[in-house]
This record gives structure tokens, sequence and C-alpha cells, in this order.
């Protein structure tokens, strides 16, 4: 093989309950990006459109990422990069988690399958620490494995891909305002009280549990964050009003996506996730703030390959 293009997808994560343990990939956002192996050695970043970032290979995560890949195979070898952003980075949906698992996933068949999937999300975590500061693995794992995952331990790494009820659909608004994920981090407490703790626990619990049985009672149920959520809603505006709406309007629950501004609405059937995107509409559609909304089925796949 010698290029391929591929599709890397917009993530969710910490789906509530389940800070930096949870996140699952959506099917209708997403980034393209284009690998083509070159006679001269090296990565180069040639193309960049729909975002303005940096085309140098130790600052832009891509470079980040396949760099440190290279480093680890025994031959040399010459990669360019294209990049095509769809979604802006800053918005909660996994835009640098996108660019740095795309770039995991595509190096690697470049280069002949050499690394495992555990391999391919650990050089991704990279390009998530060049990006916030910290190897964050949600997003990443959500967009390599696809669906709903459980980044069960960080040391040593283990993910676990869970199952995602077929009439599962997210409705997302994305207000057009950037919050970046080291900010977001740091309006955070470092100590939780052993309540708070026992709250959320069972409800990631819960959560796992809801997406094995197909119960969306129980998954509703434990769509709750008492620890992250309290403190990150307010640098989203209208937050509380667009989830009340959300949840008025059929959905399962909702919350911030990742590290916001974007908020997610999970719901049973595509008629409801379209209905609750409208209710997210109509919150923000008299604001001054420009949005973006779409409605998802949960991506199961992951990272899928256009042409080769
Ligand atoms: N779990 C991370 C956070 C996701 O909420 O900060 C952002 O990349």
């Amino acid at each position: 093989m010698k290029e391929l293009t591929i599709f890397s997808p917009a993530t969710v994560a910490n789906v509530s309950c389940g800070f930096d343990a949870l996140g699952f990939a959506l099917e209708s956002v997403g980034d393209t990006m284009r690998f083509c192996l070159s006679d001269t050695s090296g990565i180069r970043i040639t193309k960049i459109e729909g975002a303005e970032l940096s085309y140098d290979i130790n600052e832009n995560v891509v470079g980040v990422v396949a760099q440190a890949m290279l480093r680890d195979f025994p031959k040399t070898v010459g990669i360019d990069i294209e990049v095509y952003k769809n979604f802006k980075p800053g918005s909660g949906l996994g835009s640098s988690a996108a660019s740095a698992s795309g770039t995991a996933f595509a190096v690697n068949e470049l280069l002949g399958k050499p690394f495992s999937m555990l391999e391919m999300t650990k050089y991704a975590m990279l390009g998530e620490e060049a990006a916030c500061g910290s190897q964050i693995a949600d997003n990443v794992s959500a967009a390599l494995y696809g669906g709903f995952i459980l980044v069960r331990s960080y040391d040593p790494l283990d993910i676990v891909k869970l199952p995602v009820p077929s009439e599962l659909y997210a409705a997302v608004i994305h207000p057009q305002i950037e919050i970046k994920t080291k900010d977001a981090r740091d309006v955070l407490n470092t100590h939780v009280s052993l309540k708070d703790a026992t709250t959320q626990w069972a409800n990631v619990g819960g959560l796992i549990s809801g997406l094995y049985s197909n119960n969306y009672e129980l998954i509703s149920n434990s769509l709750q964050d008492v620890i992250v959520e309290p403190l990150r809603k307010q640098l989203i505006p209208h937050f509380d009003a667009v989830k009340e709406a959300a949840i008025a309007d059929g959905a399962l629950g909702a919350g911030i996506s990742g590290s916001g501004p974007t908020i997610f609405a999970l719901c049973k059937g595509l008629a409801t996730a379209k209905k609750v995107a409208q209710a997210m509409h109509e919150v923000y559609q008299n604001t001054a703030i420009d949005f973006e909304i779409h409605v998802s089925k949960i991506n199961t796949k992951g990272i899928k390959i256009l042409n080769q």
C-alpha cells in the first residue's frame, strides 16, 4: 500500500459519569486525512484545510504521533500527510483526538500493520499530550476502537470495547466558542467526596450494565455527573436550558461532550434524536452565539479507510 485516505470520527468523551474513562464515536462528524508514502524520508504535513493549525511536525499532533511511530520502526520511511478538518479544535468533540488517532491508524496501515491497537492508542495519546498537556485516552480510543469504550486502566493501559444498543443515537450541539481542554481541566477539583465518588461509580456501572443489556431506562438513569459537570457547565452558555429541553423532548440524558462546549444528548431512536436536536436548536436560536447541530448514529467501526 502506497497511500490511503481515511475518515477519523468525532468522539464524545466522559459520557456524563465517566470522566477520562468513557467515550463513544460519532458516525456523521469527523475529519478526512490522506497519507502517502514518499521517497524522501521523514514526515511532512503538506496540506491543512478547515482549521488554522501548525504545519510544524513538532507542534501539530499529526506530526508528533507519526514521528513517534517512525522512531520505533526499524526502516527509514517518508510520509506526506494532508489534513481536512470538518470540525473545529476546542469543540469538545475530540478534534485533536481525530487527528492523532487517524494518524496512528493510517501510519500503521502504510507500514504494514506492525503495531497493535493498544500501541496505536498509546501513540495517539502522545498527540493528546501535545494538544492539551495530558495523555488522555478516552477520545482517541473511542475513535480507534469505535462504539463505546471504557478506559479501565491508564497504567497499564487497558481499553474495553463496550456493546452499543442498536437504537442508540446522539444529538449534539456545538456552540461556536472555543474551550481549551487544559482550561476546562484547570477548573476541576483534584479531590472529591466519598459521597460523590460513590454516586459516580455507581452510575458508571449502571451505564455499562445498560449498554450490555439494551436497557434504555438504566442508561437514562445512569447519565448523571455529580463531579465534573457542576464545575464545567459554567463555561458553557445556556447549558442547563439545553439539557432541560433535550430531556423534556425525550432524550435519555444529556451532558457536556468531553471538555465542552459541545453538549450531547443520547436518545433511543432516530426520530427522538431529531426532535431533541430541534429542542436544542430552539434554545440557541435566540442567542448571539452561532452553533452547529448534528444527529448521529453511534459509530461502531471507528476509523474507516475511504480509499487506498
Ligand atoms: N476526558 C477529557 C476531559 C476529554 O474531559 O478533559 C477532553 O479531551
